[in-house]
């Protein structure tokens, strides 16, 4: 995997725009293991959580709705990336459990909450080719997209699903291709992370106008309206006062999402300028973020001492650089950096965190007993592992 070189001079000059060397301050940024040895401590990993599934409400005890969703990303992303079907019948069996328990697998009245177990059902479809996984992605997109602001609608100022004045811009630019993160009538908030699904069903289906062009406005949107000055991903503007969330609120997967969307957009649309936004946004978040210190490791979350949402998010990031990992096999220093970073976080967790294939939700230790959310954060750099490594 870094044996391939620029392919282009055109890519070299997208990566010499950004400075994606990595800082010789983090902790162990490469890693020996086999890719056997790190296929099977993932499933170790996976196991231990697997071993506490509910298949009647494929639920995990000690972690929510959501992050439910997310485990059986991560057991379809092993098996996508290590080319196996461990996991195919538990994944298969939970979406199918979800979509027929709750419509759209919204469960709550949360757009997001469907969105990930729709991209779920999206990875579960791209790792066993089985195409009612596709179809229940597609519901739920149909369900949430409309909910995404049309122009039309930003112009007018109302939208039919919303029963206040829709704010056309905000900050002088249109709110066109946000995506209401609530179906409530009432509910103001547009967020980062109720989007990135389209992209890949418009490189799945082909079909521009139902997918690449909501992936493209949406992109936009947060692009205009929900990116700090320092290329992080900020969470939420109110769609009726254009009010903002903290600008401290740093979410780690705010800008995994993102990243993970304008992977695959940039791909499917061969828009040059997505792949640069892409690249500008991965090196701010390994470098100039927030969420870890000068050794690089992740520190979100990691003083949790009860499940909370934000225990879940810096597994989605991870997942969203590895997405990017993948798709730009011949940009070697972008791939450098992406691997580095990875590394650094499996490390971590293997030195410091580790109990007995167990992992704390604090990256630098100490290694604790079982947690269902430590063991959701842990699962997608043990799964990225496996492909962001020779
Ligand atoms: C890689 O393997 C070599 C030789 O076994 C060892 O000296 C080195 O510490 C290892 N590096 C890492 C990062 O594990
Ligand atoms: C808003 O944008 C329009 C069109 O780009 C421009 O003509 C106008 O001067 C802007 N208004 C403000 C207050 O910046
Ligand atoms: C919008 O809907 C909410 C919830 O049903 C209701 O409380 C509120 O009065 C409505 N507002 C308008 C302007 O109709
Ligand atoms: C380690 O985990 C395995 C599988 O979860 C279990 O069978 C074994 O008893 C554990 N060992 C220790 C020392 O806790």
């Amino acid at each position: 995997m870094f044996t391939t070189f620029f392919s282009t001079s055109l890519l070299c000059a997208v990566a010499l725009a950004q400075d994606l060397g990595v800082p010789t301050t983090w902790r162990e940024f490469s890693n020996n293991r086999s890719l056997s040895e790190r296929i099977s401590i993932a499933q170790a990993g996976i196991n231990v959580i697997d071993a506490q599934l509910d298949a009647s409400t494929a639920s995990f005890s000690g972690i929510g709705y959501w992050q439910n969703g997310n485990v059986f990303s991560a057991m379809a992303n092993q098996d996508y990336f290590a080319k196996t079907t461990v996991y195919q019948s538990t994944v298969v069996d939970a979406l199918n459990t979800v979509y027929s328990l709750y419509s759209n697998a919204d469960q709550y009245g949360y757009n997001d909450d469907a969105m990930w177990w729709a991209t779920a059902a999206y990875y579960a479809y791209r790792a066993y080719d089985n195409t009612d996984m596709l179809n229940h992605a597609i519901a739920t997109w149909q369900h949430v997209s409309a909910y995404q602001v049309t122009a039309a609608q930003a112009s007018a100022g109302s939208t039919p699903v919303k029963n206040f004045t829709l704010a056309g811009t905000c900050n002088n630019v249109t709110m066109a291709g946000g995506v209401f993160w609530r179906p409530t009538t009432d509910d103001q908030s547009i967020n980062s992370i109720t989007t990135g699904l389209s992209a890949y069903l418009a490189e799945t289906t082909g079909d521009t106008p139902t997918y690449e062009t909501p992936a493209i406005t949406a992109a936009q949107w947060i692009q205009n309206q929900n990116l700090n000055s320092a290329n992080i991903v900020l969470d939420s503007v109110n769609g009726h006062d254009c009010t903002r969330s903290s600008s401290s609120w740093l979410f780690t997967y705010n800008t995994g999402k993102f990243v993970e969307g304008l992977a695959v957009l940039s791909d499917v649309s061969g828009d040059s300028q997505w792949k640069t936004l892409m690249i500008d946004v991965v090196a701010a978040g390994t470098k100039n973020a927030p969420w870890q210190g000068s050794d690089g490791i992740i520190t979100e979350a990691a003083s949790d001492t009860s499940n909370n949402d934000g225990a879940g998010f810096k597994a989605i990031y991870i997942r969203g650089l590895n997405e990017a990992f993948v798709r730009n096999q011949d940009d070697w220093d972008f791939q450098v950096l992406i691997h580095s970073y990875i590394d650094v976080q499996y490390n971590a967790l293997l030195d410091l965190a580790d109990n007995n294939n167990s992992y704390a939700i604090n990256w630098h230790g100490p290694a604790t007993s079982y947690t269902a959310w430590g063991q959701l954060a842990a699962l997608d750099v043990l799964v990225s592992s496996i492909s962001a490594n020779t």
